[in-house]
């Protein structure tokens, strides 16, 4: 099959976001070994993407964004059964840009500055064997699946028309493929982060930043796993993070003595810290454990956790972890029944992805933000 034109967003030099992508008519191959192709019904953008545009983990370009992808294949590359993903060097990226933005801001002297190929190796990316699960093989031309572009090594993503995806799987029967999209990355990270941190049934465990996307998941798979959940969000999820079973308070100044409320004065057994980069809450989180820095885990706050004993968990994330063969199927099906769910802040025409990164870009877009390239702009 020949290569079809597709229209992508993605960027030739770095810089902030808004001012390095562009729009472009491009054409996207047919699949390498490993991979499909698929005419995109969704995208979901994720704070990695703005990172990448900015220069961390740099490499070849042009390259492309979005991550999480869902659509319909038109092509089958080659499939070996050996050439499986490495889960954890997947999740391993996104926190290696983290930390990296976070080296660079406090000028630590870090490894920002190395070459990509040194950076990469540390990430994990390239690391193509291992543990995790086989791809939905099963599924051919003409299937709807969800799951992963490579925004690392190619030079288009998932913010596109067509995509190439790396690790795919069907979208099960009466799951929108927009919020099959939503899953990948907040699913992974809170997923892996959670069972690194070993959260046992009965556990009280303090999620905060729930109304960001990952720390939402947490929330449901934290309850799922028996724990019993506080939460800090502002007042767009609050309800409904209540609805899900956690006990829920602002963020914000006073927020340890608000948590200790919910808790009748007690420390909690275990922190999960979610937001995006936002120093100086650290301290007050090691407290609500108990003073305890090994109790609480970031997935963003990286130097400062480092600094205070605190853990990181792209740290700590090892081959072995629930691979997303297992683990995104599991929770595609979820969402199916309605027994797990991510909101969506909006959905917008791929032509209207500057207004998309534009939300995502306020820090505040209360949902995950996801392109629909299938869709009309409004008139
Ligand atoms: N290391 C890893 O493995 C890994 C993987 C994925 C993501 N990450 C990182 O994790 C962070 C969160 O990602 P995400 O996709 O969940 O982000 P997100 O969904 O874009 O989170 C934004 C939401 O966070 C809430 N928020 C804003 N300021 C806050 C504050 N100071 N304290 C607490 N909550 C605040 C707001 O919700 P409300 O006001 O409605 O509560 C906002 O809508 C990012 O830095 C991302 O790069 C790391």
């Amino acid at each position: 099959m020949p290569a079809v034109p597709s229209r992508a967003i993605r960027f030739h030099r770095t810089g902030e976001p808004l001012a390095v992508l562009q729009e472009e008519r491009i054409e996207i191959p047919d699949p390498p070994k490993n991979r499909v192709r698929v005419r995109v019904l969704a995208t979901g953008l994720n704070p990695a993407d703005w990172e990448l545009c900015r220069g961390f983990l740099p490499g070849a370009l042009p390259r492309g964004i979005g991550y999480d992808v869902a659509g319909i294949i038109d092509a089958v590359g080659d499939i070996d059964a050996a050439g499986v993903i490495d889960a954890a060097g997947v999740i391993d990226v996104v926190g290696d840009i983290d930390a990296a933005r976070e080296e660079e801001a406090s000028d630590s002297g870090g490894d920002a500055g190395q070459p990509a190929s040194s950076r990469t190796e540390r990430a994990g990316v390239g690391n193509r064997g291992g543990h995790a699960g086989t791809r939905n093989e099963t599924a051919g031309v003409g299937a709807v699946v969800f799951g992963t572009a490579d925004f690392i090594e190619q030079p288009s993503a998932g913010a596109a028309d067509v995509a190439l995806l790396n690790n795919w799987y069907r979208v099960p029967a009466g799951l929108d493929p927009v919020q099959a999209a939503a899953l990948p990355m907040v699913v992974q990270t809170a997923a892996w982060t959670l069972e690194t941190m070993r959260v046992e049934p009965g556990a009280t465990l303090l999620v905060h930043g729930a109304g960001g996307m990952v720390g939402y998941a947490a929330v449901q798979i934290a309850l799922r796993l028996g724990a019993r959940v506080v939460a800090t969000a502002g007042p767009t999820f609050a309800a409904d993070l209540e609805q899900l079973g956690a006990r829920v308070t602002p963020y914000g100044r006073g927020m340890p003595d608000r948590v200790r409320a919910l808790t009748g004065g007690e420390d909690v057994d275990l922190v999960l810290d979610t937001p995006r980069p936002s120093p100086g809450t650290m301290p007050d989180l090691i407290a609500l454990a108990g003073g305890d820095p090994r109790r609480v885990m970031t997935i963003s706050n990286h130097e400062e956790a480092r600094r205070l004993g605190a853990r990181v968990n792209l740290d700590e994330l090892r081959p072995g972890l629930t691979p997303p063969a297992k683990l995104l199927p599991e929770y595609a099906s979820l969402a199916a029944e309605g027994a797990f769910h991510l909101p969506i802040a909006r959905a917008y025409p791929l032509e209207q992805w500057r207004d998309a990164v534009a939300l995502s870009l306020s820090g505040n877009p209360h949902g995950k933000v996801m392109l629909v390239p299938g869709r009309e702009a409004a008139a």
